[in-house]
């Protein structure tokens, strides 16, 4: 596939899972479009450094990198987390949504083969969850989005990294008790700073 085709078909993609939840966003605006026929070597370098076991985060079913797709490839990141703005939970994309590009290109990747067995046996892949909240613990994306709390203020430079992990946020609150990232210290810290509620309910059930 040609660079320019390549793009004209990210493009559709976006705009047809745009369509299909009523948004408007950011169209991806691939840079640096180098993919023909054959996968680009940037794909093959990202794919193993998903897999790099050296690098922090569990081992993911198939060898996804961020950097490529949100960073090289500017996809929007709510085109694969569309629960975003709209709920609690921002989700994982559906193997429909990455089969609305690689059935396209990328069959030379070991990792689009992984992803096609999941498509064929219409299995949705076990992603595992890195970031989770105690049962306990209401955790709303929608309206810290609506608040325009960044992604990356409390996933990490997501953009940059081909294997995501917890990333290590570790604040000094109240005077000098550290709290780590998804800690009740690390929420009510940001609460406090943003004036937005300290109520225990809010959190809370
Ligand atoms: C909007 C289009 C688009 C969507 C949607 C998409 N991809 Fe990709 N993907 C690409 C492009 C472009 C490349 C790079 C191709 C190249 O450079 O040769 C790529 C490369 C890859 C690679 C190899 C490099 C890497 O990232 O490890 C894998 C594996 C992959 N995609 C998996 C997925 C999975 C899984 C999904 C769904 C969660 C998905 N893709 C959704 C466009 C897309
Ligand atoms: C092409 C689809 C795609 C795009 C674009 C994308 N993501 Fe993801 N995201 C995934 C998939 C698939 C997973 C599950 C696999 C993994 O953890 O790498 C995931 C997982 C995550 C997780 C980890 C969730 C957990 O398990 O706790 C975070 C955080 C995240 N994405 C944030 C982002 C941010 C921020 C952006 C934009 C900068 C973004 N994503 C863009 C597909 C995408
Ligand atoms: C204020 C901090 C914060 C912001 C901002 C934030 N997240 Fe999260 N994210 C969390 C927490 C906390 C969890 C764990 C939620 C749970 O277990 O209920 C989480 C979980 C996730 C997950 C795991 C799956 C899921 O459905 O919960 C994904 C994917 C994710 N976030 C993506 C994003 C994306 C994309 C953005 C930006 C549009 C974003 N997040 C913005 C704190 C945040
Ligand atoms: C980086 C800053 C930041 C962090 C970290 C953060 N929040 Fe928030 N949170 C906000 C802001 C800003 C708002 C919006 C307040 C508003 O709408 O007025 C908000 C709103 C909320 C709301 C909705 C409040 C309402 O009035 O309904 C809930 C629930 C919430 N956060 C839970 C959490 C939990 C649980 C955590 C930790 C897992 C967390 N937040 C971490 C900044 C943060
Ligand atoms: C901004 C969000 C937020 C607010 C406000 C909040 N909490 Fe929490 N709380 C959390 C989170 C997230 C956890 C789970 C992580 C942890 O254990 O640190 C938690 C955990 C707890 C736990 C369990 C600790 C444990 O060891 O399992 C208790 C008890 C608790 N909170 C009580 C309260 C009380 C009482 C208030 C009001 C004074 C309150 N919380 C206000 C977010 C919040």
């Amino acid at each position: 596939m040609s660079p320019i085709q390549l793009r004209r078909r990210i493009v559709e993609a976006a705009i047809a899972a745009s369509l299909a939840g009523g948004l408007v966003f950011g169209l991806p605006s691939p840079r640096d479009v180098s993919a023909q026929a054959e996968s680009s070597p940037a794909a093959k370098r990202a794919q193993e450094l998903a897999w790099d076991d050296a690098a922090p985060g569990p081992k993911q079913p198939v060898p996804f990198s961020h950097a490529l797709h949100a960073g090289q490839f500017q996809i929007d990141c709510l085109y694969c987390h569309s629960g975003t703005d709209r709920s609690a939970v921002a989700g994982v994309p559906s193997v429909e949504t990455c089969m609305g590009c690689h059935t396209q290109f990328g069959q030379d990747l070991e990792g689009i083969q992984i992803l096609k067995q999941y498509w064929d046996a219409q299995e949705p892949i076990p992603w595992e969850q890195i970031h989770r909240s105690p049962e306990h613990v209401q955790f709303k994306h929608n309206r810290h989005v609506a608040a325009e709390v960044p992604c990356e203020r409390c996933h990490g430079p997501v953009g940059e990294m081909d294997k995501l992990s917890l990333t290590s946020d570790t604040i000094w609150w109240p005077w000098l008790l550290p709290s780590k990232k998804l800690e009740m210290g690390w929420c009510v810290n940001c609460h406090r700073e943003n004036q937005a509620s300290q109520d225990c309910l809010t959190c809370h059930y």
